[in-house]
């Protein structure tokens, strides 16, 4: 787990120009906001999305992109082998999204992470190593995972870090689901040689983040002048990137990675809830008085933090979005300013889950 692990440089290949990514997941949080990233930087790419639209997919997001002929919508499951196989046939790149995300629904049922974030994934896989038999094109694969597959480190140990060598340890249902997807991803490159590459990324925050995790999720409660629920003793620590930064880096390692390899994703910006709900509610200039402290979520992981000099180092990315506290400034500027967005969200089936996850203040 120590931060520096040798490691030998694999040999650099020309970067890829591709024509066609299918995205999956497209319309949740990360995957709008990199469907945006491409749409803007790389005017030569055009986008198939298949988005099963469950309760965190939202249309709304790509509604820039409504009539453009570089950008298709296809309402579907990636645990459907027939849509999976029928995408795959126009595309030479898929940049694999789609899954359960939040913990906290995790903890109330695993059914649906299990389903998607391994099953889902087998699909795809099982799709590409289909196509590679049948003698046609196999396009590059690039599996989105977590730093949250690496577990938890210690707070009195602030010089560790996750390295893409440390020990897969997962300890919540949505980490060991995505740690399983993970793994397929290792072992169909291993044994059946795809072009897969991976992603470890930390915490992202930015615009259209479903408002069940913890920053649109307080940002929201303080507009409307409500408290914000605190886990435990708020000492827990995540390392927070602008979502743009991520979707730079998943660019990148799919033009420039090398095929097995795997990418961590950070921006050494680890900051503990309490002082990251301080500074929230100082740029919105509310007090101490807002914070409700509540009871904790079981088996919370209590740091993370990535070590990314790997992707720096042989394929040149850096964060250049995610200054703290600007970047998070301006992520509540964005929730300011689109009330509608998210006040649409909150209506619904998250009244609901709202309810039996935080009860009354
Ligand atoms: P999200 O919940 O906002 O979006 C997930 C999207 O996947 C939704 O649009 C949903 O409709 C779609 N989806 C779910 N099941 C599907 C299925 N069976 N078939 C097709 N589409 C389906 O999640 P997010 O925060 O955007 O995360 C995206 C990816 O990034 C996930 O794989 C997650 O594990 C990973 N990740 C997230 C973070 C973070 O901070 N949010 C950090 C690191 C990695
Ligand atoms: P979250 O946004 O759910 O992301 P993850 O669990 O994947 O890191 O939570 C980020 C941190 O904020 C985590 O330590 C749990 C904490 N948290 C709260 O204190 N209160 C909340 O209501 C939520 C959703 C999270």
């Amino acid at each position: 787990m120590q931060a520096q692990t040798p490691h030998v440089a694999p040999a650099k290949s020309t970067p890829r120009a591709f024509k066609r990514l299918l995205v999956t997941g497209g319309c949740g949080f990360i995957g709008a906001n990199f469907i945006h990233f491409v749409m803007a930087n790389r005017p030569g790419i055009s986008i198939v999305n298949l988005d099963l639209m469950t309760y965190s997919g939202n249309a709304e997001n790509l509604a820039d992109f409504a009539g453009s002929p570089r950008y298709t919508f296809v309402q579907g499951d990636i645990c459907d082998r027939a849509i999976v196989d029928r995408l795959l046939d126009d595309c030479d790149g898929v940049v694999h999204f789609a899954a359960e995300s939040h913990v906290d629904r995790s903890i109330i049922d695993a059914g649906p992470f299990i389903r998607t974030n391994v099953g889902g994934t087998q699909v795809i896989l099982d799709a590409l190593r289909a196509r590679g038999a049948a003698d046609k094109a196999v396009p590059r694969m690039l599996y989105i995972s977590t730093d949250e597959v690496y577990g938890s480190l210690p707070l009195d140990r602030p010089e560790l870090l996750f390295t893409e060598d440390s020990p897969i340890t997962p300890n919540s249902p949505y980490a060991a689901s995505k740690s399983a997807g993970d793994g397929l991803v290792r072992a169909y490159h291993h044994t059946f040689g795809l072009d897969l590459v991976t992603t470890r990324c930390s915490n992202n925050f930015g615009p259209y983040h479903f408002p069940e995790k913890v920053i649109p999720l307080f940002v929201t409660n303080l507009i409307d002048g409500e408290k914000v629920p605190l886990y435990g003793d708020g000492l827990n620590v995540r390392d927070w990137l602008h979502v743009e930064d991520h979707c730079d880096a998943v660019l990148t390692v799919m033009e420039k990675g090398t095929p097995g390899e795997v990418y961590n994703v950070g921006g050494n910006n680890e900051r503990n809830n309490i002082e990251l709900t301080r500074t929230i509610l100082q740029l919105m200039g509310k007090g101490e008085e807002m914070i409700r402290y509540v009871k904790d979520r079981p088996g919370h992981d209590r740091r993370y933090a990535i070590d990314a000099s790997k992707i720096r180092r042989e394929l040149g990315w850096e964060p250049t979005r995610s200054a703290w506290p600007r970047a998070l400034e301006h992520t509540i500027d964005w929730y300011r300013n689109n009330q509608a967005w998210w006040r649409r969200v909150k209506s619904g089936e998250y009244r609901t889950y709202y309810a039996a996850q935080y009860g009354k203040a």
